[in-house]
């Protein structure tokens, strides 16, 4: 993230969070009967919390009814707060020097504003279609004399009328509904049978809010999307994504799976871009793609080599990215294959001679295991002991792998003159990659 340039005093979330009145929630938590008394005494309607799955307009004003309110509230999000505010910093993906912020569903701005505070030079837009919690957001800002902070009243399907998107950084944390599965009810037997129109129904939401972010970001603006999802949300996320004309960047998106964070939520970040063309084959695969990305987080599963033979059965009939052979003078060729199914990735290392190696890694480390077989290729150049004899990748791999910064081209080619006619153009790829567990933090 940018250096500061300013003089003020470094803060940290939970100073930041003291200065605004937010503080760790008490022990029986906040929304208790007397809650919603005081809110009823103030004129608010407790029962609007059970509209619209609570991401309704009429729920935010009955919650953010005056700053008192809002900070009872907002208290019982403390440790989310602390999390969200500590990624912006540690996570990989953020623009490291956003000039135009919005964030979308914003509530009361709490990450609008720690972001305005931390980029004096940039200008933050908070929308959100609650008035009341937009209102909390504005005396927020005067009370932490932010002048580049402004909120403006616009739901998700009047952001989509925005006519141009001139945003490095456009955020949507647990901006809409995406627990989806009860929706499904009596619709299927199985997700993948769910039809075009049965996932744009389910989308509702979703779909609008993705189709502001796509207009909101600039041409290579990132979006970033955070919430509590089950596997239809997820599936209905990726289906709006793609329907807004936006990509996943995964090498950047992130799960952490079955580990849990301080305050018991799991912590994902989605992020997107336009202009990425899609790696996954439907948005069936970039859901899977994701709950693999948990599954394996932070692992490196090498396969029992007596089992290799079973999984490249089960990864044959899916895509090959990338497939390298090299005939060594001594004799014995060498082959390397990147197969991808199902949002998984299986990186096969055989030779003729008897030697089999396995890697099973989620689609998010496919910049890893391609730069993998890019230092083969190098290492066999380099050492001039025998001839590639195949070297093809998957038409969208390389645009993909380019339109993410995972790889650049380089100015050597790396491909062998010496290699067969299906030899392309290589590109380098970006720092040491290395076969061990994916890190998406920056330490
Ligand atoms: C659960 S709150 C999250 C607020 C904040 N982003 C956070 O992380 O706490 C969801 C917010 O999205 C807003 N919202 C939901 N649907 C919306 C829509 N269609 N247009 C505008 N805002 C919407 C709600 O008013 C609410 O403020």
């Amino acid at each position: 993230m940018k250096p500061r340039t300013d003089n003020r005093p470094k803060v940290g979330p939970k100073d930041f969070l003291a200065s605004l009145g937010i503080k760790r929630p008490p022990k029986g938590g906040v929304f208790t009967q007397r809650l919603w008394d005081d809110i009823k005494s103030r004129g608010g309607d407790p029962e609007a919390r059970f509209q619209g799955d609570g991401f309704h307009a009429a729920a935010n004003d009955m919650y953010f009814i005056d700053p008192v309110i809002a900070r009872r509230v907002l208290s019982e999000d403390y440790e989310r707060w602390c999390r969200h505010i500590k990624d912006f910093t540690t996570v990989e993906g953020f623009p490291p020097k956003p000039g135009a912020i919005a964030e979308i569903g914003c509530g009361v701005g709490i990450l609008s504003l720690w972001l305005a505070r931390q980029y004096p030079e940039a200008t933050v837009s908070g929308f959100d279609w609650s008035e009341r919690a937009l209102e909390v957001g504005r005396l927020f800002a005067k009370d932490l004399n932010l002048a580049n902070v402004d909120f403006a009243q616009k739901s998700f399907e009047d952001l989509a009328d925005t006519p141009t998107g001139t945003f490095d950084l456009v955020i949507a944390y647990h901006a809409f509904d995406m627990e989806r599965t009860r929706r499904v009810a009596g619709k299927a037997f199985d997700y993948s049978e769910l039809s075009e129109s049965a996932l744009d129904e389910l989308s509702d939401q979703m779909m609008h809010a993705m189709r502001a972010m796509a207009r909101l970001l600039s041409g290579d603006g990132v979006g970033v999307i955070c919430g509590k999802w089950d596997d239809v949300g997820l599936l209905c996320l990726f289906h709006s994504i793609r329907k807004a004309g936006l990509g996943t960047n995964w090498s950047a998106t992130l799960w952490n799976g079955q580990e849990k964070c301080s305050g018991g939520e799991e912590k994902h970040y989605i992020f997107v871009r336009k202009g990425i063309p899609h790696i996954g084959a439907s948005p069936w695969e970039d859901a899977r793609a994701l709950l693999t990305c948990g599954e394996y987080y932070g692992r490196n599963v090498e396969l029992d080599h007596k089992l290799l033979e079973s999984y490249v059965a089960l990864f044959t009939p899916g895509e090959t990215l990338a497939h390298f052979e090299f005939q060594y003078d001594s004799g014995g060729i060498q082959r390397l294959r990147l197969l991808k199914r199902a949002g998984l990735l299986l990186l096969e290392d055989c030779t003729t001679l008897g030697f089999r190696r396995g890697f099973l890694h989620s689609m998010a480390s496919i910049a890893e295991m391609f730069a993998i077989v890019l230092r083969h290729e190098a290492e066999k150049q380099a050492k001039s002991v025998g001839k590639i004899t195949k070297n093809v990748r998957a038409e969208r791999l390389m645009p993909y792998l380019f339109a993410v910064g995972a790889m650049e081209e380089a100015d050597d080619n790396v491909s062998d003159r010496r290699s067969s006619g299906s030899a392309q153009t290589g590109p380098s790829a970006r720092g040491a990659p290395h076969a061990g567990p994916r890190r998406t933090r920056r330490t």
